[in-house]
């Protein structure tokens, strides 16, 4: 059984993965209205991956004889000045996501939870490519600055690449 601190902290992370899936929705329909249909692609891509996070904490707690309790989520941001600002907000996103993450592995360890603190380690492994792939594009957009021809360039990239686990989409 989990302690009804760490189900309620393993909850906590459930809205936090869900709320990064809506971020980055909101974040796809930004570059989807923007008409950079590759950069759209790649962040739907990423929206489900966050889906698919909370949903292996939602198991993850039915198998202990948890229970799930799912909490509000906030109202994304729907704007932003540039594909580059986009990406910026969506890697502090990232390192929010991080620092929860130890936190509740760090929780772990106190509770000496020794499941939860090797079910987690999936999750410390999955942060450290998460903020790498978002930082790859950052850094290509960085470069491009305001060049229009870089920026349609990225976009095909993006949009053809598949971005699997491991991969890590970069314009050069
Ligand atoms: Fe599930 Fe990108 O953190």
């Amino acid at each position: 059984m989990l302690s009804d601190r760490m189900q309620s902290a393993l909850n906590d992370q459930i809205n936090l993965e869900l709320s990064a899936f809506y971020t980055y929705l909101s974040v796809t329909a930004y570059f989807e209205e923007q008409g950079l249909r590759g950069f759209a692609s790649w962040m739907r891509h990423h929206s489900n991956e966050e889906m698919m996070h909370a949903m292996k904490l939602y198991d993850y707690i039915h198998e202990r004889r948890g229970r799930v309790t799912l909490l509000p989520i906030g109202e994304p941001p729907h704007n932003w000045a540039t594909a580059l600002a986009a990406f910026e907000d969506a890697l502090r996103h990232e390192q929010k996501v991080t620092a929860a993450i130890n936190r509740l592995v760090d929780l772990a360890r106190e509770e000496r939870d020794h499941a939860t603190n090797s079910f987690l380690q999936w999750f410390v492994d999955e942060q450290v490519e998460e903020e790498a792939v978002v930082d790859a594009v950052i850094n290509d957009l960085q470069r491009i600055g305001d060049f229009g021809p870089g920026l349609y360039m990225l976009d095909r990239q993006l949009g053809g690449s598949e971005v699997e686990s491991g991969d890590t989409p970069s314009a050069t």
